[in-house]
């Protein structure tokens, strides 16, 4: 079922059921961060990987004492200027937090997600909630919570219906690692912002597919079809004669081959270009094309969290 109840979704939670919740990224699949079998049912749903952490979703920094052993001071400083918000940081987890949300880590991974409906219903239950983004394991992230009734529709209880995702892409998680601060995935908050509050230029983490930096898998935000990376009109030529779907930045293309075209932002403004990034990738997906080709977008700001989920997407 879909709706905008906090009390239904509250009482579902309450049960150790797993609940659909949007946030300004994207929309996650929630459950008690305390209770190792609710937590269990999502990865259940999800059909992810065990050792692929969660992220913790807090109703507010004065909770983070109690999921928190410790966490660094230049996080916290952070945590405090940036939440609720797009910013994920990694502290040493407390005793509470079941040990299955880590995958085995000493460290959790939370942050305060910045979604009136989301916070409210935060306030009313006296657990944090983990939750992965609430879409099967390795495709495209939902930002409606129609993209989440099509693809896991059938195997939750509840759907809290919280409207478009307005920051639409993930958020930002970083770490602390030997003095210095390391981006382990690039999001809704840019390295620039993280730069000025902190005084340290963050360094990106290196993609791989080994299990030990499972956020950083190089194939991931699969569409269903394949996408193709580049300059649009050079890959058109190469695939004249099948049903191409198109994803631009800015610009309109005309060409037989086309089928279904979607353009990012027609003024150029990045951030219109995240927010409308998995939902017209969705669309693209069910168009009928045979094949997605796209372009890479100025490497800055929030331009670099989305160029890296298109290279994912293309993997
Ligand atoms: O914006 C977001 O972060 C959304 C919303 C729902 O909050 N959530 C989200 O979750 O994107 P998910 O599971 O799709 O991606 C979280 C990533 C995972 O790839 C995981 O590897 C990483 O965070 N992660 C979580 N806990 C971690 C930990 N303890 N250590 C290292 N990485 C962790
Ligand atoms: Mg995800």
């Amino acid at each position: 079922m879909t709706g905008t109840n906090i009390h239904i979704a509250a009482s579902f939670l309450k049960s150790g059921n797993v609940v659909a919740i949007p946030t300004e990224t994207v929309y996650g699949l929630a459950a008690n961060a305390y209770d190792p079998d609710a937590v269990l049912r999502i990865f259940e749903i999800k059909q992810r990987p065990r050792f692929n952490p969660l992220i913790v979703h807090l109703s507010s920094i004065n909770q983070l004492g109690r999921v928190a052993e410790k966490t660094d001071p230049v996080l916290l400083q952070l945590a405090y200027h940036f939440w609720p918000g797009p910013l994920t940081i990694l502290v040493k987890k407390s005793a509470l937090i079941a040990d299955l949300v880590t995958a085995g880590s000493e460290f959790v991974a939370v942050r305060v997600p910045n979604h009136p409906l989301t916070l409210k219903l935060l306030s009313l239950i006296d657990f944090p909630l983990a939750a992965p983004s609430a879409n099967e394991f390795g495709k495209i992230s939902p930002t409606t919570a129609k993209h989440v009734e099509e693809s896991l529709g059938n195997k939750i209880n509840y759907i809290l219906d919280g409207g478009s995702s307005v920051v639409g892409i993930e958020s930002t998680i970083i770490k602390m690692d030997a003095g210095k601060i390391v981006i382990l995935r690039p999001g809704g908050i840019n390295a620039e912002q993280i730069s000025e509050i902190t005084g340290y230029v963050p360094q990106l983490a290196e993609a791989s597919n080994q299990a030990e930096a499972p956020g950083m898998l190089k194939s991931h935000y699969a569409p269903t079809i394949p996408l193709y990376l580049g300059k649009i009109d050079e890959l058109i030529s190469v695939h004249a004669g099948k049903k191409i779907g198109i994803l631009a930045f800015t610009e309109q293309r005309q060409d037989a081959s086309i089928i279904f075209q979607k353009i990012l932002s027609p003024s150029g403004d990045l951030h219109e270009a995240a927010k409308n990034l998995f939902s017209y990738l969705h669309q693209l997906e069910q168009s009928g094309a045979e094949l997605i080709i796209s372009e890479l977008l100025p490497e800055t700001g929030i331009g670099i969290a989305v160029n890296d989920r298109l290279r994912r997407a293309s993997a």
